[in-house]
């Protein structure tokens, strides 16, 4: 997994580019992209093994070019685990066992010939449903927080930035820098209440009051919340006009 020290919103376009192109890439140059579910159901019915399986069968048939296997956070469908979702065409397969793996690599991948006995059936004729949009379980939810479920790997920085993860956050403080800010801290806390969202607290130099007023006027559109505790005078210093405050 690559790992990246991010020095500026110029990298993160960089990163986020290189994600895009190799999604854009799948059913084209790689022919496609496994992804497991590794939720907390999938993994009390075996995905890990069903993972470790399909990664051991891609180099012994030579394919480590061609197929990337990847871990995704809880699809929804619990009961159904392992299950698993081939995003070249988004088939979704069922209660995948290890043995399944091999029928899936020889059938699916190799000559893209659905696993029919793993698919979704229809309720009242059990006819198989082959592709996730197509499952009813899915076609009646809107996912809001896990809306990247299935589609980015959870232990993947990159393809998180992929999908702009950061890009609010880098927003915000080029804004604070290019005002001739300084931000001599900044912590993240969790919002009580809210799973997933964090705040983010900042103590802040300027020379000029202006300046900070100025910066606060230029983030406030672009933030959802903004709080200033407090301006204070930096102690000690010949310029009184120097200050800094403390903002969330
Ligand atoms: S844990 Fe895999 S579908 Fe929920």
């Amino acid at each position: 997994m690559p790992s990246h020290i991010i020095k500026n919103p110029e990298m993160l376009e960089k990163i986020k580019r290189n994600v895009l192109e190799e999604r854009k890439s799948i059913g084209i140059d790689i022919k496609e992209k496994i992804m497991v579910c590794m939720g907390g159901g999938c993994i009390a019915s075996g995905s890990q093994k069903v993972k470790e399986t399909f990664e051991k069968l891609i180099v012994e048939k030579g394919l480590n070019d061609d197929v990337v296997v990847c871990g995704t956070g809880c699809l929804g469908p619990c009961v159904k685990g392992p299950v698993v979702l081939m995003k070249s065409d988004n088939t979704f397969y069922q209660k995948v066992t290890p043995e399944d793996c091999a029928k899936i690599i020889s059938s699916h991948v190799m000559k893209g010939k659905v696993v029919e006995k793993l698919t979704w059936k229809k309720d009242a004729t059990q006819a198989p449903i082959h592709k996730l949009q197509d499952i009813e379980f899915f076609r009646r939810q809107k996912k809001i927080v896990l809306r990247n479920c299935g589609e980015i790997d959870p232990l993947s920085i990159d393809e998180y930035i992929g999908n702009d993860g950061y890009f609010a956050l880098a927003k915000v403080l080029t804004t604070i820098s290019d005002g001739g800010i300084n931000l001599s801290k900044l912590q993240s806390f969790p919002i009580p209440g809210s799973d997933f969202k964090y705040s983010f607290h900042a103590d802040m130099e300027f020379d000029e009051i202006e300046q900070f007023n100025d910066v606060i006027k230029k983030i406030k559109p672009i933030t959802e919340h903004l709080k200033i505790y407090g301006v204070y005078k930096r102690g000690g210093l010949p310029n009184p006009s120097k200050g800094g405050a403390y903002v969330s």
